[in-house]
């Protein structure tokens, strides 16, 4: 195993605060979600995985177990080389581990390069890959693959296959989709591979309410989660936001095909941080947290083509719920 290029404390920190200085002086008040993903954040959000209102994660994981050979022979088709796996905002990489068992089955062994803010998830990532799946080798990468194109470290004579699943796109707005996707295309070869893990949007097995309520989970998990980043902000910056007098909300958007997670005020207040003017709430007024885009096959398409690539075979689940499409970089 080998990993490289820390993201130091010092420019988290002045990511932080320029967030806060852009997103909290701006109309309508906005926070990046990346912001969410602090270590009380990220340990929420594996929680969220596994709450039953959050089918996303295991309605993808049943498209690996179902498919995986198939998708990793997909991914190989046309040429000699091996496969190489390079997964975007790898995570702890639960879900990978089936698609990584389908490559060793395929080709004997696998070179598998997640990439990650967090050196922890990669470290855990790793060591369950490496205890439970023989036959891969893992070269990690600490890397914020949504701020910078990302310079991937390419093996010589093997064949790529980047991995973004998860519906981790579905957080962009459609043109900052366009553009992760096609700085991580600007890194591959013609012939090399995506495999894009999509939310789709509502239909005969999914309706609004079953959004909603992912997003707004009986057990208060996401509330925890997005309540989570003025605890964040209070700990990085010395804010003084008191969470008692803010609200989860989580709506849904059909002009924009998205989920929406605000936190609202919910009495006039006035925060405080160092270094940045007085921050007023009016009652009601809200700080806009996340966008969750859910995908057609239409939108799905015209994302990949904007990126340079061209869709070749999609899976789904029996309910449609989701999406894994595989594409081929032009
Ligand atoms: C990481 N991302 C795909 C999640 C989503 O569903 O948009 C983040 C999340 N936000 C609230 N719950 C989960």
């Amino acid at each position: 195993m080998s990993s490289y290029a820390t993201v130091s404390p010092q420019v988290v920190h002045e990511s932080v605060l320029c967030e806060a200085r852009v997103g909290l002086t701006a109309t309508p008040k906005t926070l990046s979600p990346w912001l969410f993903y602090d270590q009380t954040g990220s340990h929420l959000f594996e929680q969220i995985t596994q709450l039953p209102e959050y089918y996303l994660t295991r309605t993808e994981r049943a498209i690996f177990i179902a498919h995986a050979d198939e998708i990793l022979q997909q991914a190989a088709a046309g040429s000699t080389q091996p496969l190489t796996l390079i997964e975007l905002g790898a995570g702890t990489a639960t879900k990978t581990g089936i698609l990584l068992a389908a490559a060793v089955r395929q080709q004997g062994n696998v070179v598998y390069q997640p990439v990650d803010v967090s050196e922890t998830a990669l470290d855990e990532a790793t060591e369950n890959i490496l205890v439970h799946i023989p036959g891969v080798t893992v070269r990690s990468q600490v890397a914020d693959y949504t701020r910078e194109a990302l310079p991937l470290d390419r093996l010589r004579n093997t064949r790529t296959l980047a991995l973004y699943i998860g519906s981790s796109i579905g957080n962009f707005a459609p043109a900052d989709a366009v553009e992760v996707l096609s700085n991580l295309r600007a890194q591959l070869q013609p012939g090399d591979k995506l495999l894009l893990g999509t939310d789709l949007a509502p239909g005969p097995n999914k309706s609004v309410a079953d959004l909603l309520a992912a997003y707004n989970d009986a057990a208060g998990t996401t509330a925890a989660f997005n309540r989570n980043v003025l605890t964040r902000l209070n700990r990085d910056l010395g804010a003084d936001f008191d969470l008692a007098h803010f609200r989860h909300q989580a709506c849904w958007n059909p002009m924009e095909s998205r989920i929406e997670m605000h936190l609202e005020s919910l009495r006039p207040q006035t925060i405080t941080l160092p270094t940045l003017p007085p921050i007023h709430f009016a009652k009601g007024e809200t700080i806009h947290t996340e966008n969750s885009y859910k995908f057609t096959p239409q939108t799905i398409a015209t994302l990949l083509t904007s990126a340079n690539f061209t869709p070749t075979q999609t899976w789904h689940d029996p309910s449609h719920l989701f999406a894994v499409t595989l594409a081929t970089a032009i």
